[in-house]
């Protein structure tokens, strides 16, 4: 077994305090979902997760847990040795399917996940090689790209890039297509990329995934509050602010939003910032694609798409793109 973990060199600090002050600055106001998950945002998404509502962690659970050989078999290609990136791994127990089914068909391959939440990262480095003795890993704690950039230094092998969980869909359409322009500007030919997507579907039923009755994706968008109050030395009170969630069918885009109960300053540091009653703060979007949208966003981007692996429910699609 080899895990090796590389701290990213950024302030991570300075940078989440000015990329909050800038978008609390803003009109409207916005904040950055990849904020969201310190230690607590990590546990509380582990409750989304297993929320009844949140039928995404499950529609790609089974795609992985019943058609990781096909998986595997497809990313395996030519049998020459890759690196597996994983971008936002979170807690790999999807990816840790393929991971197993990589392992016992004798690939020969590196596990490279990527987050910028350090505690993802010292989790997966204490508890993944429990799991897959034998697992070869590097965790990378950062921002995509910056990691990236350092995968791809660490070696000349070809890259099979993860990105699943939707987290696509945490980016409006225009930079969804930037990210792939990047991604694909990274990589080389023949590298792939496999994507998870979650698929348009009754507007109820996603509605109802980021709205939950017992409050929980409402608690989980006001912990980054908390965080920047205790990390940013701020002000907030939690209880001056409520949870919105809209869906739009004809866009895909289901938006959530922080609503401002009062006319208020808060402070952040030495920095004041009033929220006006009722004003709403941008905080995420969760788009939904269709299959047309997905094969579209491929071909614009310089991926070819080559295969579709399905839940039961058709809820959510991993597709396997590979550089053209
Ligand atoms: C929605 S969770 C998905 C986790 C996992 N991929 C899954 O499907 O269950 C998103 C993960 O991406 C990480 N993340 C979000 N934005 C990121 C960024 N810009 N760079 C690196 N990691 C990021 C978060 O810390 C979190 O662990």
């Amino acid at each position: 077994m080899t895990t090796t973990t590389i701290e990213t060199t950024t302030d991570q600090k300075t940078q989440f305090l000015q990329e909050t002050l800038t978008g609390l600055q803003s009109e409207p106001k916005f904040m950055l979902s990849k904020y969201f998950y310190d230690a607590t945002g990590d546990r509380i998404f582990q409750q989304i997760m297993d929320m009844e509502e949140y039928y995404l962690t499950n529609a790609e659970m089974e795609i992985l847990q019943y058609q990781a050989d096909q998986l595997s078999q497809a990313i395996a290609a030519d049998g020459s040795s890759f690196d597996l990136i994983e971008l936002g791994a979170g807690d790999a127990t999807k990816s840790i399917h393929l991971l197993n089914s990589l392992m016992s068909s004798n690939l020969e391959f590196s596990y490279l996940p990527i987050d910028i939440s350090a505690h993802v990262i010292d989790d997966l480095e204490e508890n993944l090689p429990k799991k897959l003795p034998g697992l070869n890993m590097t965790g990378l704690n950062g921002d995509y790209f910056d990691m990236l950039k350092r995968a791809a230094e660490l070696s000349n092998r070809r890259k099979v890039v993860l990105f699943m969980g939707a987290n696509i869909g945490n980016m409006n359409i225009a930079d969804a297509e930037k990210f792939c322009i990047s991604l694909k500007e990274i990589l080389s030919p023949n590298d792939f990329l496999i994507i998870g997507f979650d698929l348009k579907k009754n507007p109820q039923k996603i509605l109802a995934a980021y709205n939950d009755q017992a409050g929980i994706t409402k608690s989980f968008n006001l912990n980054l509050l908390n965080r920047i109050n205790k990390e940013l030395d701020g002000n907030f009170n939690l209880e001056y602010f409520d949870h919105y969630a809209s869906y739009d069918p004809a866009s895909g885009a289901c938006k959530s939003y922080l609503i401002s109960l009062k006319n208020q300053i808060v402070n952040i540091g030495n920095q004041a910032v009033h929220f006006a009653e009722n004003e709403h703060v941008y905080m995420e979007i969760s788009q939904k694609y269709s299959l047309a949208d997905i094969d579209q966003l491929a071909e614009k981007t310089g991926f070819k798409p080559l295969q579709r692996f399905f839940d039961q429910n058709q809820y959510f699609v991993d597709a396997i793109w590979k550089v053209d």
